[in-house]
């Protein structure tokens, strides 16, 4: 043996010390860097979590495969701090205790040499501990709107109504605020105002990625899991994506991954399985986004677990300018009438009226196996949007809802830009929760209604502002939002706008970044402006225009409008109409400005309520 060798040896046994690689203790864990690509971080001291030291711009994220006693118990990926650490995100410990747990880490990073990749600065910020800080640390964090504690969210997954709770479980990324790892987060709530957070729902596995997907109450345990099981099908995405089946039978709290797993396979993309019980054909009816293909398959099942194709619909329909995602089929009723119609809703992404995602849906019939879709006058199946905003995606709707409700959220955000929105300890926000019915519109077709559902209303504190009539012509009206709670706030108003050229609501601080709204009875439109809203930079998609239908009865119609830190949702108030939208003033809106051309403007009713932070 080499001498030196010999004596390094003689020195550690002295010393008493093990032969780790370069190992540099500290916080609890033994950092030892094995090769240029590849580090341990083994925890040697005690605490709940380990803390992972997260840098947003390092566009690689590491592969960390958790070791426990030897065997990988899962796969990580994470965006570990090269220059700067941005935040600490919790690794959960406690399932591992007693046990040896070591990070195996591979960097990829292109670096040559160890020296390059120990100037990397997580190595020192890896820690131990027993707590992780969930204080809102965010401005542009909404005030009455659900976001997760902490972590990137997308679409909302698998909600069911069940025993007086909305259970609402999320796409969501535990280790860091850009997409990755997906996980189903999971809230609920009695309200559907406030929210309560509770553990992980659905992790990733062997089979991949937990992605979106349904659940549904099965009352007679016909999938074998007993009575009353909440059943959630979801996309498992590994090097191709399948659909899987776990089970609950203590409400949704814990899931039970089934053994066999997965039930669909298919030979091209699909994803986002919704399924429900169909009281007419006593099946399961399942429909699945054919993602690449632009179409949605229908199945049919006695048990969740055989399937059977029975159609498919779409190819070539509706707007084609992306992927379909996240379908949901339901029946609704028609206002004014006692006849239903069936809903098919459809994700697209991009493709959406004002570029980016949108939530695109079909009117139609639905005989158990297959939809075949209304057309129009012309004999065309028309291209429909839920909501004319830039920042509602990936709709669903909840299942055994109370009372016959169809309740349906999105998430607020947009592929364009959701990751680069001024955020980091958390990004995105689900939109209002909406009751849906459909409604007969002059041009003779059918369209679903949005209502921001009742119990929204729960929210109010006080009327900070009520107006019974105001004529409002060139000469504007202005009227202070309120400051309480950094002005959000719901506004109310009717509005006659017959004898006006253009009738605008303009929302400013005093920065004079503003949101311009402005309807006109020629088009009977309302369009959003928000180039000049506040931040924009951080995306070329963001500044835009958007335009909405208003459905209006001669240019007579009333306005719900929702302002909360960095969003605004503007109803028609019978929810002929939305428009969700994004915006971020770097300070608060103070102001609302009416305004009119062309002829006066007759407002009526209206009032602005402060609103309460939600739990
Ligand atoms: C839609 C979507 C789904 C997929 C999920 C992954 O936003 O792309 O199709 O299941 O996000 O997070």
């Amino acid at each position: 043996m080499n001498k030196k060798l010999q004596l390094l040896i003689t020195v550690l046994l002295v010393c008493g010390m093990s032969i780790h690689a370069y190992a540099n203790t500290h916080n609890g864990v033994s950092v030892e860097h094995l090769s240029a690509d590849n580090t341990f971080v083994r925890v040697v001291g005690e605490g709940k979590y380990l803390m992972l030291p997260v840098q947003e711009s390092n566009t690689e994220d590491a592969t960390i495969n958790v070791i426990v006693n030897g065997n990988i118990d899962q796969t990580i990926y994470v965006r570990l701090a090269k220059s700067k650490v941005d935040y600490l995100m919790p690794f959960d410990l406690s399932r591992y205790s007693g046990k040896k747990v070591i990070l195996d880490i591979n960097t990829k990073q292109g670096r040559m040499t160890v020296r390059d990749v120990k100037m990397d600065v997580c190595w020192n910020n890896f820690a131990l501990s027993d707590s992780f800080d969930i204080t809102n640390r965010e401005k542009y964090r909404p005030k009455f709107h659900h976001t997760p504690e902490y972590g990137w969210m997308n679409d909302p997954n698998g909600m069911f109504y069940k025993d007086g709770k909305w259970h609402l479980y999320y796409q969501w990324n535990p280790y860091g605020s850009k997409w990755q790892n997906m996980t189903w987060g999971h809230s609920s709530s009695e309200d559907l105002v406030n929210w309560e957070h509770h553990p992980t729902a659905i992790e990733p596995n062997g089979l991949g990625a937990a992605f979106s997907g349904s659940a549904a109450i099965d009352p007679e345990g016909s999938a074998g899991f007993g009575e009353n099981a909440v059943v959630a099908m979801y996309t498992t995405a590994g090097t191709n994506q399948t659909q899987s089946l776990a089970w609950s039978n203590d409400n949704g709290n814990t899931f039970n991954i089934y053994p066999g797993n997965p039930v669909i396979t298919l030979e091209s993309e699909a994803r986002d399985p919704n399924m429900f019980w169909n009281s007419e054909t006593k099946l399961w009816t399942l429909v699945l986004a054919h993602a690449l293909d632009r179409e949605i398959l229908f199945f049919t099942s006695p048990d969740m677990k055989e399937w059977t194709l029975a159609s498919s619909f779409g190819k070539g329909l509706g707007a084609q300018g992306g992927v379909w995602e996240c379908p949901d089929l339901f029946e609704l009723p028609i206002e004014g009438t006692n006849q239903k119609k069936w809903v098919l809703i459809c994700n697209l992404n991009p493709g959406g009226p004002f570029g980016g995602s949108a939530t695109q849906y079909f009117v139609g019939n639905f005989n158990g196996k297959t939809f075949k879709a209304d057309t129009d006058v012309n004999g065309i199946i028309p291209i429909k949007w839920l909501d004319y905003g830039k920042d509602n995606y990936a709709n669903v709707s909840w299942s055994d809802a109370p009372d016959g409700r169809r309740v349906i959220i999105g998430w607020m955000s947009n592929w364009q830009y959701a990751s680069e929105i001024p955020t980091k300890q958390f990004r995105s926000a689900n939109t209002l929760p909406r009751d849906l019915s459909l409604f007969k519109a002059k041009d003779g077709e059918l369209y679903v209604a949005s209502r921001p559902c009742k119990e929204i209303d729960a929210l109010r504190t006080n009327i900070v502002e009520n107006i019974s009539q105001q004529t409002v012509s060139q000469r504007s009206k202005t009227i202070h939002l309120p400051k309480e709670n950094n002005g959000v706030c719901e506004i109310t108003m009717k509005v006659d706008a017959r004898s006006a050229k253009t009738f605008s609501l303009i929302l400013s601080n005093e920065r004079d970044e503003k949101v311009k709204m402005t309807y006109s009875p020629t088009t009977d439109k309302l369009s959003f402006d928000r180039t000049e809203s506040g931040l924009s930079e951080f995306s070329d998609d963001f500044p835009a225009i958007t335009v909405a239908p208003m459905y209006s009865a001669n240019s007579i119609f009333g306005l719900r409008i929702f302002i909360d830190t960095s969003s605004i949702e503007v109803f028609e108030e019978s929810g002929k109409s939305v428009m969700t939208n994004l915006v971020f003033p770097t300070t608060p809106y103070t102001s609302l400005t009416l305004t009119a051309d062309g002829g006066n403007v007759k407002v009526s009713n209206l009032k602005i309520y402060s609103l309460k932070t939600i739990k």
